[in-house]
């Protein structure tokens, strides 16, 4: 077990929000962690319905909903909206913004800095940053600031080109055991949990079993505390090959483009709208309008 730094006054949840020490209660009693990614306010609403623990506002986001074909381009000022959307739209779940590439590599002041904006401007419960060695120190500075933060480690997509591409790691003995040297320092630098990706069942285990805080897997097995999945791989609305530890439990993707089809069959059909969606005047207000228009437009016309 690693040594705790010194506990600050932690940055207090919205009322009726999942407590964040509910969360290591969870992993004692082994009850699985369920979080997913979200990015609008139907989406935080949806995911809070259906039950969820924690949304994370992934930085994903420039991906499934801005159309880049990296993480790397996402914003501070695109995540702060989407995480304002996410927080207005949910009210039990923990909403974990995902800090975006460069706002927390260069300096400890500018990732304290951004972490306080997810929290004060777009209401977020904790942010989330990828990586360990020289991110610890941001993890330590953050923490320090009263804001929990849950690290990132395995494949880590915004250096995925310094990591070879989206591919797993830990899968030699002793890349398995720098992953493990790195959880435990970020446990040590005060995260209240870790999303493990693409990292194998086995390594993930041990990690979970010797971890005080949640493990949140992805790609990592079934021994995690706790499993992830972005929102777009989850219901099918992402097209383009998925990563193999994705399951598609919908197809909402097919759902919408038949949908849409039968919209345009009716709009060039011209059988939408029909009676019920229009709204209707007053038959003599109607007859005012009606001959008070004609002669308007007799007057127009006479006037050349
Ligand atoms: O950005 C994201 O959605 C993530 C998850 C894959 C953990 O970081």
């Amino acid at each position: 077990m690693s040594i705790r730094p010194q506990e600050p006054a932690p940055a207090t949840p919205a009322p009726g929000r999942l407590p964040i020490t509910e969360l290591a209660e969870m992993k004692a009693r082994r009850q699985p962690i369920v979080m997913v990614t979200a990015y609008d306010a139907p989406g935080g609403r949806l995911a809070d319905q259906a039950g969820v623990d924690l949304i994370l506002v992934g930085d994903s986001a420039a991906m499934t909903v801005l159309g880049h074909d990296s993480t790397v381009p996402a914003t501070m000022d695109e995540m702060l909206i989407l995480t304002r959307a996410v927080t207005r739209g949910s009210r039990r779940p923990l909403v974990i913004a995902d800090m975006p590439f460069g706002t927390f590599q260069v300096s400890d002041e500018d990732a304290v800095r951004n972490a306080i904006r997810f929290v004060k401007e777009a209401g977020a419960d904790a942010v989330k940053l990828e990586g360990a060695g020289p991110m610890l120190s941001r993890v330590r500075a953050i923490v320090g600031a009263g804001i929990a933060v849950m690290g990132h480690i395995g494949l880590t997509p915004q250096s995925a080109t310094m990591l070879g591409g989206f591919k797993a790691q830990g899968r030699s003995a002793e890349k398995a055991l720098g992953l493990l040297a790195d959880a435990h320092a970020l446990e040590a630098a005060g995260c209240f949990s870790l999303v493990l990706e693409a990292v194998p069942a086995p390594v993930a285990a041990r990690v979970t079993s010797e971890l005080g805080i949640p493990t949140i897997g992805i790609g990592a097995g079934g021994e995690c505390d706790g499993q992830v999945l972005v929102w777009h791989d989850l219901l099918g609305l992402y097209e383009g090959r998925a990563a193999r530890f994705v399951k598609r439990y919908a197809e909402i993707g097919d759902s919408i483009r038949t949908a849409l089809e039968a919209y345009a069959a009716d709009v060039r059909e011209r059988s939408f709208p029909e009676e019920q969606h229009t709204y209707a005047m007053p038959i003599d207000e109607l007859a005012l309008f009606e001959q008070a228009a004609s002669d308007q437009r007799e007057y127009a016309d006479d006037r050349g």
